[in-house]
């Protein structure tokens, strides 16, 4: 089996270095037609400059493949709709859309400073927001779209000093959530990536023996496979040096403790509550709901039961 992207148009945010670069390089090798989007800034959002997008793109293309570099600021919804209507004027459609640029300002909550919590959440977050609602009413009419997140084990595990970036990094992945149900008739599929590698923003974090090992190019096959035709939808994948697995939110089965529970109650039954046999992914918020309602209906009938009351 081979994976191919020919006659698909991809946009890759962050193109312009690192991971992103990576991407870019190996979808535009198996034949997509590549956007590379990149603000060109430095790790913590300062600057901006068009030559590492600019490289990327001249690269693909002197290898034979089709791509254009473009420097808008995610942030930026209207810089964000040119890019799109580019992609659009140029290729006709927009199939394929990796947000993956990021920034970093590193300081534990009792440091940081508010604003550069803001602009941390505005990239990671609000850049996807944009981008994606950028290219959903082409994907909707197209009746195809992949859209692939970037989150991080520091949002979905948490890591010390890192609060504005694991709190953007776990909120796209509630917006994966939502645009997976809302993308799906549209076969539009929503996946995430939580890549390990050694670049840029990680440099000095880890030690040299583990940077060799931690190669980009080792992650992008697990993005190019969430963009595929095939793809699944509303999936965490965790990709590192070659190695891949999945985060699963799942849920406890759960007990009913009553319509008079007290926190006592809770108290006393935290390990019931927390009893992991057979627990489960929920397709959507309401199957919470319809669950907890279930427990309560069978624990009040149990109730009566005991109570020699019958129906
Ligand atoms: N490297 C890792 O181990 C690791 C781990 C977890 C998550 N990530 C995530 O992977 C993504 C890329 O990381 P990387 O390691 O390749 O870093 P990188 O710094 O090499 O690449 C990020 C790119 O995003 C671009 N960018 C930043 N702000 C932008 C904006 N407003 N508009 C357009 N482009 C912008 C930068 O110019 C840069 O080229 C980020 O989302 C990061 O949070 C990386």
């Amino acid at each position: 089996m081979s994976i191919r992207f020919d006659g698909r148009v991809a946009i890759v945010t962050g193109g312009g270095n690192g991971l992103g670069r990576e991407h870019c390089r190996q979808l535009a090798a198996r034949g997509a037609r590549v956007v590379v989007n990149d603000l060109g800034g430095s790790v913590d959002g300062s600057g901006a400059s068009s030559a590492a997008a600019e490289a990327v793109a001249e690269e693909i293309r002197a290898a034979g493949g089709e791509a254009f570099a473009n420097g808008a600021d995610i942030t930026d919804l209207v810089q964000v709709e040119a890019m799109v209507a580019e992609a659009k004027a140029r290729w006709g459609r927009v199939d394929i859309l990796v947000n993956h640029a990021g920034i970093l300002r590193d300081k534990t909550v009792a440091k940081l400073e508010l604003a550069d919590f803001r602009k941390v959440v505005e990239v990671h977050l609000m850049g996807s927001v944009n981008c994606s609602k950028a290219v959903w009413e082409t994907m909707r009419a197209q009746a195809y779209g992949r859209i692939v997140m970037t989150s991080s084990s520091s949002g979905l595990y948490g890591n010390f000093g890192q609060s504005n970036y694991g709190a953007a990094k776990a909120a796209v992945v509630g917006l994966m959530n939502v645009l997976h149900l809302e993308g799906a008739k549209h076969d539009i599929r929503i996946n995430t990536l939580a890549p390990a590698a050694a670049t840029r923003m990680v440099e000095g974090l880890i030690p040299a023996e583990a940077e060799a090992l931690l190669s980009p190019e080792l992650v992008s096959p697990g993005v190019l496979y969430l963009a595929s035709e095939d793809a699944p939808s509303r999936t965490i994948l965790g990709a590192g040096a070659g190695a891949f697995a999945l985060t699963r939110i799942v849920e406890t089965p759960g007990v009913y403790l009553g319509s008079d529970v007290t926190v006592d109650d809770v108290a006393a039954h935290w390990a019931r509550i927390g009893a992991r046999d057979g627990e489960a992914e929920q397709a959507g918020a309401f199957m919470q709901t319809d669950k907890f309602l279930a427990l309560a209906i069978e624990g009040l009938a149990a109730r009566l039961e005991l109570a020699g009351v019958s129906a």
